[in-house]
């Protein structure tokens, strides 16, 4: 029987229990393609803290970088709020994409057709979204030295070698080769002399796809373009910091952060997570949307484990539950079916049976 190591890192707050939902489904998966996923567990983030004192142990990141794939639900809490900028438990974030080399960051924005009135923009703006955010993940201001703070000052470096453009710029052509040929390159090249640099790279890197259509846009630009006509994006490729705001204006866009899922790939590993973060306001209570990591799931499935086929059923599935009326409590909207985490994700596996008994 084929068997994959699957480092979980369910985190702090909601973490655990979208984890918990997640693996059933996947669970479910292993014994319709009979494959053995083994699951072996640490804590990161806040619970680390905790425990050992650090984010992320030398063990833990270990335990990721012999894995063939790494799950991670959420990290951070006001708990931690007030330590150090180099304790808190975002930081085991950040040691994971820098340990693991996890360089791309993928983040699909999808508008499912039964939560297009859920969006806070109009339904014809958001209807029909699909939008792919490929955000770097291991260099600019988040990785760039020299950085710190005293009394007086506090500063950051915006930095990027060439290589790491060149390689962020071809996931973005490969990608948009698979889906409609489209990359638009954000950044400040108005201001920045990096962010020049990195058009001028992706310009150059363009020369190999005379195929893909590629523009360029200021990042201000970019953020207000996508709450305007959010479906005149394809691909959008950028550096770390401008990514990760641009992928939560995304998925806004999208209805709720609770339904985004997310890759984070290098040359050697893989790491799946869900866009939002550990929502401690109502962790415990079972009310979560376990949907993000439910398709951060799929996408592992698709992209590390060459399990496209259950990914897609994967998706399918969550798309005829959405379809069927059923809502955890952030997209709920009057007339919806309200359900638990729990509840959902059973929705889900129920649906996922059905769709594996139609095909077969
Ligand atoms: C994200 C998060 C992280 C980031 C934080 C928690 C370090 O916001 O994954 O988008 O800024 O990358
Ligand atoms: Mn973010």
């Amino acid at each position: 029987m084929r068997s994959y190591k699957i480092a979980v890192l369910p985190g702090d707050g909601i973490g655990p229990e979208v984890m918990e939902a997640a693996l059933k489904v996947l669970d479910t998966v292993g014994e319709m393609e009979s494959v053995k996923f083994e699951y072996e567990y640490a804590q990161v983030g806040g619970c680390a803290i905790d425990e050992t004192g650090k984010p992320l142990s030398e063990e833990t990141l270990k335990m990721c970088q012999q894995s063939d794939a790494v799950l991670l639900g959420a990290v951070g809490g006001p708990k931690w709020e007030s330590l150090p900028q180099d304790q808190k438990p975002e930081q085991a974030l950040l040691q994971l994409r820098g340990g693991l080399g996890l360089y791309s960051n993928l983040r699909p924005a999808v508008v499912f057709p039964a939560l297009a009135g859920a969006s806070s923009l109009r339904e014809e703006v958001v209807s029909g979204v699909d939008v792919m955010v490929v955000r770097e993940l291991t260099g600019g201001i988040y990785f760039g030295t020299p950085k710190g703070a005293d009394a007086n000052k506090g500063w950051n470096t915006m930095v990027y070698e060439r290589h790491e453009v060149e390689r962020i710029a071809r996931v973005a052509f490969d990608l948009a080769r698979k889906r409609s040929s489209r990359v638009t390159s954000v950044d400040k090249a108005n201001v920045l002399d990096v962010s020049q640099f990195w058009r001028d790279i992706v310009i150059e890197i363009h020369q190999e796809y005379p195929d893909v259509e590629l523009d360029h846009m200021y990042v201000d630009n970019a953020a207000m373009q996508l709450v305007r006509t959010p479906k005149q994006f394809d691909v959008i490729v950028t550096s770390n910091m401008f990514g990760d705001i641009l992928s939560d204006i995304a998925a806004m866009v999208t209805g709720s952060l609770g339904m985004l899922p997310s890759a984070s790939l290098g040359e050697k590993h893989a790491l799946y997570e869900p866009v939002h973060g550990s929502a401690p306001d109502i962790a415990g209570q079972n009310k979560a949307n376990p949907l993000a990591m439910i398709m951060s799931v799929a996408m592992m499935l698709s992209y590390t484990l060459d399990m496209g086929n259950a990914g897609a059923a994967i998706q399918s599935a969550v798309s005829e539950v959405l379809e069927a009326g059923y809502r955890t409590g952030e997209i709920y909207q009057d007339g919806d079916k309200l359900v638990s985490s729990t509840e959902m994700s059973d929705l889900v596996i129920k649906q996922l049976i059905q769709i594996s008994a139609r095909v077969a």
